[in-house]
């Protein structure tokens, strides 16, 4: 008799803490997918069971909580993390296991591992088209601001190497406040900036911080038409915590809201049945709900989640999500995606200004990318 037994699978993300905002809605898209999936009549008849965990914004409660998800729960999927610190917690101990962790993220790349699907952006597929567009638009000297951890540091190195191409480029500062900065904690990096003027400023800021760097800009006066943030995660969510500070910023990313696709508009309208109006569907929600489905397809194909089986079945698959037709590399368990650049509206979403037509491979060690990356342009800029 076929085996109806439910399936568990870990889901590790954060209610709590500074990266909560994301993380409820990287939840959200995870829980919608699972909806959809047990509607459709769950993995061959049975039912997908979500065990849900909150690693409350903290890269050691993740390694124990995924740790308990592995021993205790007896998962071999988990489907969870924001914060590359959180992911450099849990991938030791999915690799210890021989479990399978998919990261819906985009993060700086420079990572391989048996154990990971990655299904947010690597650097080629959003930091090569940012460098791109605001030093063709803007000018090359830019100043640098983070939050403190890994992700900032290594995503502001690419950055630098990537602006540094131009004529007349120059990094003019590097600087790093904490994950629980405060609008006050801006004030001296927004009185650096009036005084050294840089053409942008790239903002590798994260969680509820970024509302504030983007509030000290804006109360400070300073004008993004002529030196404008750009930033690879400041997205739809991190916006509706600004109050409209976020007016006329640019975001690089694969997802945004305001995709004018049937799929697109078709998952918004299930997500905001299921889960109400106030919810912030962005780029982490996306990949959190498309690689849910990823995983659901393997499992019907390899009838397991043993990753033995399950990996094979998930490398080279292919999955119409919101941003588009996306695929698995099979190379380098990254995934193809399609670039784009926002700007930040007055209704808190992104006008998309420019867009790949078709998907980017992923690179996530910058082997082969250059300046230009883009496979075509949607239509000049104008802002
Ligand atoms: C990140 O830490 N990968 C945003």
């Amino acid at each position: 008799m076929a085996n109806k037994d439910p399936v568990r699978v870990g889901v590790l993300y954060s209610e709590t803490g500074v990266t909560s905002t994301i993380g409820k809605s990287q939840l959200q898209g995870t829980l919608l997918a699972i909806d959809e999936i047990n509607e459709a009549g769950g993995l061959d008849g049975r039912e997908l069971v979500p065990v849900f965990y909150d690693a409350q914004s903290t890269p050691a409660v993740y390694a124990r909580l995924a740790e308990r998800l592995i021993l205790e729960d007896k998962v071999n999927v988990i489907l969870g993390c924001y914060m590359s610190s959180s992911r450099k917690a849990v991938l030791p101990l999915v690799e210890k296991w021989n479990k399978l962790l998919f990261y819906p993220t985009l993060y700086e790349g420079f990572e391989f591992s048996n154990n990971i699907i990655y299904t947010g952006a690597a650097p080629n597929q959003n930091s090569v088209q940012l460098a791109e567009f605001m030093t063709a638009n803007f000018g090359s000297r830019v100043y640098l601001i983070g939050s403190d951890y890994i992700y900032p540091y290594e995503s502001n190195r690419i950055m630098s190497e990537l602006v540094l191409q131009r004529q007349n480029s120059e990094k003019v500062a590097e600087r790093y406040v904490a994950l629980d900065a405060t609008e006050q904690d801006f004030d001296p990096i927004i009185d650096e900036i009036r005084n050294l003027q840089p053409d942008f400023i790239f903002s590798t800021v994260v969680g509820d911080s970024a509302a504030c760097l983007y509030r000290a800009y804006a109360d400070a006066g300073l004008d993004p038409r002529t030196m404008p943030i750009g930033s690879l995660t400041t997205s739809e969510a991190e916006v509706s915590q600004m109050g409209g500070a976020g007016i006329g910023h640019f975001t690089s990313a694969p997802y945004f809201q305001s995709i004018n696709s049937e799929t697109n508009l078709r998952c918004l309208e299930r997500f905001r049945q299921r889960f109400g109006a106030h919810c912030v569907p962005n780029q982490c929600w996306e990949a959190a709900y498309f690689q849910t489905h990823v995983f659901a397809n393997a499992f019907v194909r390899a009838g397991t989640d043993d990753p033995a089986q399950l990996v094979p079945k998930i490398l080279g698959s292919e999955l119409d999500a919101p941003q588009g037709r996306i695929r698995i590399d099979p190379t380098n368990h990254h995934t193809c995606l399609y670039p784009r650049i926002g700007v930040v509206n007055s209704k808190g979403q992104f006008t998309i200004v420019r867009e790949a037509t078709r998907a980017v491979h992923p690179d996530p060690y910058m082997v082969t990318h250059s300046m230009g990356d883009w496979a075509a342009e949607l239509s000049t800029l104008e802002l």
